[in-house]
């Protein structure tokens, strides 16, 4: 069984997959982590996120066992991830490797778990279970504040909002696998719903596509 999340930048996706893997004992990829460690991977190397020659190689020496690493969690590797994601020989690097571990999770898991961007519409096309999270850019850019705060990172909510509007303009609008609901996923806006309310939403509709 696979669950497929997909959705913009701040959304809950990774909150919510993350539950729904240890409730149902799935093994759980974070897809985003793949591009974040391309593009720090890029910027180490003192190049340009938008040289598709040097991001390809990148995302092709990327380490798993670096995927820990706190500085993949920064703004600065969102924006370089947003920009070697746009790559499409950047994306089809990355996309086996994805594939393998939908249909291999290996261990005693009973399926997998992945969030990201595409994983609906591209990774796993056929996953019987696919959600779209969403919520109002607003909504997105307060939470992602709320959350730098919490620990302890100093920033400027205008800044956040406008980093955001750009990093989902881009994934939005590139030509390759832009972010999209794929036609059978199920959408859910959580701009008004709490945590728990889209995990046992989550969970009730994954139950259905299990049966
Ligand atoms: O999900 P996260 O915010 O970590 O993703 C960072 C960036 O990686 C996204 O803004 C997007 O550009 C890219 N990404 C993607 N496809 C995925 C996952 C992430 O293009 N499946």
């Amino acid at each position: 069984m696979i669950v497929a999340i997909d959705g913009p930048a701040a959304a809950g996706k990774g909150t919510l997959a993350r539950r729904i893997a240890k409730e149902l004992n799935f093994a759980y990829l974070d897809t985003g982590l793949l591009y974040r460690a391309t593009g720090m991977k890029v910027l180490h190397l003192g190049g340009d996120p938008e040289d598709a020659v040097i991001a390809e190689q990148a995302a092709r020496s990327i380490d798993p066992e670096t995927f820990n690493d706190p500085a993949l969690r920064t703004d600065a590797a969102a924006s370089a991830a947003s920009k070697v994601s746009a790559i499409p020989a950047v994306r089809s690097a990355l996309l086996d490797f994805q594939k393998s571990f939908a249909a291999t999770p290996g261990g005693s898991y009973q399926g997998a778990v992945l969030d990201g961007r595409d994983i609906g519409t591209v990774v796993c096309p056929n996953a019987p279970a696919k959600l779209f999270i969403t919520a109002s850019m607003e909504v997105r850019a307060e939470r992602r504040f709320k959350e730098l705060q919490e620990r302890g990172v100093e920033s400027i909510y205008a800044r956040v909002l406008q980093d955001m509007k750009e990093r989902d303009e881009r994934d939005s609008s590139r030509s390759a696998a832009p972010l999209t609901a794929a036609d059978d996923a199920l959408v859910l806006d959580t701009s008004d719903m709490t945590a728990d309310d889209v995990f046992a939403k989550a969970l009730s509709y994954i139950a259905e596509k299990r049966d």
